[in-house]
């Protein structure tokens, strides 16, 4: 039993013949009350048909602006009641404003829910979620999202947009930045960790906001990676790879989903009752509240699948659909179809319930303004220890994918440094997409971290080339710079506005004349590092063929520069890994470690076996591959048994040594191969990973637990869990080089 004020004197009034103990007083009225659904039930039986679908209701501000349309009426919506939520505004001010016209002007002053794009950070910008999976450490993931939380609720936000769960295998498909990349267990592990940041131990904390898993389901499977483009798959794929990252989210807590653009099988997502009941509700017991995304209820029209306005929110309604984001169709149609009796009222009553219940639980009934706080404002954000663990997220992040003859670390007493290229210095682009009220002017450049970390050399820096575009005209300078310099840093790659929605690439390389930009500095016959910047994998051959160091820092965040310097110049050994597969060429795509065997696996000998006759099947780089400053050794896998019963668990340890200089980290990776079973099995999954740090010269044994749950999948008849046999446990520093040892599951 919980005693709390409750904000809304008249809202107090209404219900006081529910309570269980009221308290008489002039000011706020205390209560009691002892169930969250009896209080949730208490305002709905107040409220007027018109004000419930007011609560399934979400338009955006015109503060910023993130799909094709804003209503401007917005305002007035809030004083009428006819909107519950409202997004893209924050700030203690503005969010206390608009929340003054819903408290001070609705009958029943139910209070605004705000929502956010906040994907990567909120004034304090971290990497793009993709750059966060390559860290694998999830202990800094989760302290990322707990600073954007932080960060967001102090400007007025309840409640984020995010985590994005979209397992990706396209690198054309621009929304892989996002996203955790290819695998679902990593996926899934990832998911978790950002949920827990958000919401933090309890919503009622005034430093919390609510997750929202996005984007349900498959949206990262668009045919040919082009983004909103039709999904299609079998049941087993769906349920093996895209729906579990979704599913972890949800069991870790997150209390609202938003459904995807995409259709699945012909069917839209928004529309699709098999997704949001059968799956969601049913198999996974979700009880929160599921928005669209923007406009989605209004695109059913353009898929075909409703021949109008009312249509699209019947269908939308009875699939599961509680709120609708932008389409303004709930209001426009709802009242009018439960008048026809077309649509049941009693569907509106339970997703209002779903809504007032999160409203509850953050505690907005008690106090609507509670996260409006100009002092919490003044000194949350952008403070010295967010900066930091961004710079130390950031430097995590990065993939050292190439470091021949040991070019890096470069040495601090480096005389002539040339920092070439048009990511160098390029502020704008080094928050990446979806960096919320991120300000891009506060970030630190490349250029600036390299000065920063080695004031006593000589930087010079030319910009080389920009980004896209054909003028080759200030190669020459660049060259003539690079000549003079001792080493090379080549910042390459993409810019911000080529990775996020609405940015599928069809083809991969680097963009405009960089890459004749790289060659020429390459013909000097320097040393040169190149440091990418980027939102997707990119196709990089000739790269990895000449040049010596290559490090991988997609959009680093606002930190980027100086964590950029703190890997080069040594102050930090690179221990990222690659969360998703780097093609040798677009023609591959899509390729992923955890494919299937196929019945004619290739042989270089045998003309009849699955194979390209103009490149390699193998990818440039693996999934889960990622270089250190230092070595490690791995030792023959010691496992406690060699078979496994239905009710035991099995235990995998291997010997890891630093054999090299430094201390580093490494991400010692777990797969396993079923040899034999009624569905062709992949010929890797991960199961497991543990980051560890190993000083030099030493060694950790790393225990792995398996039971045999961990060994299911969907199988021929589609039930899920194991068969017996012989299993093949793969363990190492990425998807290919490893370490096997069989068992049987018996
Ligand atoms: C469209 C995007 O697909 C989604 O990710 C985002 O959360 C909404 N717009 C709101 O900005």
């Amino acid at each position: 039993m919980r005693s709390f004020i409750f904000h809304n004197r008249f809202l107090a009034a209404l219900l006081l013949p529910l309570s269980t103990l009221i308290f008489s007083c002039t000011g706020p009225v205390p209560m009691v009350v002892n169930n969250l659904d009896r209080q949730v039930d208490s305002v709905l039986s107040l409220m007027t048909l018109d004000e419930k679908i007011g609560q399934m209701t979400l338009y955006t501000s015109d503060m910023d602006q993130t799909g094709a349309f804003v209503r401007k009426e917005y305002e007035e919506d809030i004083k009428y009641g006819r909107v519950g939520s409202i997004f893209n505004a924050y700030g203690a001010d503005y969010t206390r404003k608009l929340q003054d016209l819903a408290i001070k002007n609705t009958r029943l002053r139910i209070p605004l829910l705000f929502g956010y794009d906040v994907i990567h950070g909120h004034r304090t910008i971290f990497p793009v979620p993709l750059a966060e999976a390559s860290s694998w450490d999830m202990k800094s993931i989760e302290h990322a999202a707990r600073i954007a939380a932080i960060e967001a609720s102090a400007e007025g936000l309840h409640w984020t947009f995010a985590p994005m769960c979209d397992i990706a295998r396209d690198p054309r498909w621009g929304r892989i930045v996002e996203g955790s990349g290819e695998d679902p267990y990593l996926g899934s592990e990832i998911a978790r960790a950002r949920v827990r940041g958000f919401q933090g131990n309890s919503l009622g904390e005034v430093n919390t906001v609510v997750a929202c898993v996005k984007h349900y389901a498959a949206y990262g499977a668009a045919q040919a990676g082009r983004d909103y483009h039709t999904t299609d798959m079998s049941q087993r794929l769906l349920r093996e790879v895209y729906l579990p990252p979704y599913k972890a989210a949800i069991d870790e807590g997150a209390l609202t989903v938003m459904s995807s653009f995409n259709d699945l099988d012909g069917i839209p997502a928004t529309a699709n009752k098999f997704l949001l009941s059968d799956v969601l509700r049913g198999e996974w017991g979700f009880d929160g509240f599921v928005v669209t995304d923007y406009n989605s209820i209004g695109e059913l029209i353009n898929h075909g699948v409703a021949a109008d306005q009312a249509e699209a929110a019947a269908i939308s309604l009875e699939a599961g659909i509680d709120m609708d984001m932008q389409a303004g169709i709930y209001p426009a149609t709802l009242s009018n179809l439960v008048d026809k009796q077309l649509v049941s009222e009693e569907l509106i009553n339970i997703a209002v319930r779903r809504i007032l219940k999160v409203k509850f639980q953050l505690g907005l009934f008690e106090d609507p303004y509670k996260y409006c706080s100009t002092e919490r404002e003044k000194t949350l954000l952008m403070t010295p220890g967010h900066q930091e663990a961004a710079r130390d997220m950031a430097r995590k992040s990065f993939v050292l994918l190439k470091n021949e003859n040991q070019l890096l670390p470069l040495s601090k007493n480096l005389k002539r440094i040339a920092v070439v290229g048009p990511l160098a210095d390029s502020r704008q682009d080094l928050i990446g997409s979806w960096s919320a009220a991120g300000d891009w002017s506060k970030a630190v450049t490349l250029l600036e971290g390299v000065r920063a970390a080695v004031p006593q050399a000589q930087v010079q820096y030319v910009k080389g080339c920009e980004i896209t575009g054909t003028s080759t005209d200030n190669i020459k300078q660049a060259v003539e710079v690079a000549k003079s310099a001792d080493v090379v840093i080549l910042a390459v790659g993409e810019a911000a506005w080529m990775s996020g929605e609405a940015a599928s690439r069809s083809d991969i390389g680097l963009p405009g004349v960089q890459q004749t930009l790289v060659e020429a500095v390459y013909k000097t016959g320097k040393p040169v590092v190149v440091v990418l910047m980027n939102g997707r994998p990119l196709t990089i051959k000739w790269i990895d063929s000449h040049i010596p160091a290559i490090l991988e820092t997609w959009f680093a965040g606002t930190q980027a520069g100086n964590a950029i310097a703190d890997v080069l110049f040594g102050d930090y050994n690179p221990s990222g890994k690659l969360p998703v597969t780097f093609p040798d060429n677009l023609g591959q795509v899509p390729v992923y470690y955890s494919m299937r065997n196929t019945g004619r696996p290739f042989e270089a000998a045998n003309k009849y076996t699955s194979k390209y006759l103009d490149g390699p099947n193998e990818p440039l780089y693996v999934f889960g591959y990622g270089l250190s400053y230092t070595k490690f050794e791995y030792s023959p896998l010691v496992l406690d048994k060699n078979i496994l019963t239905e009710n035991d668990t099995i235990s995998i340890s291997v010997t890891v040594k630093n054999t090299g200089e430094l201390a580093g980290e490494e991400v010692v990776q777990l797969y396993v191969h079923d040899k034999v079973a009624s569905v062709a099995p992949p010929v890797k999954t991960l199961k497991g990973f543990k980051k560890i740090r190993i000083d030099a010269g030493e060694e950790k044994i790393v225990q792995f637990v398996l039971t045999p749950a961990d060994l299911a999948f969907y199988r021929a008849d589609m039930t899920y869990g194991w068969e017996k046999g012989a299993f093949r446990i793969d363990v190492g520093t990425n998807s290919r080089d490893v370490v096997s040892a069989e068992f049987n599951l018996q």
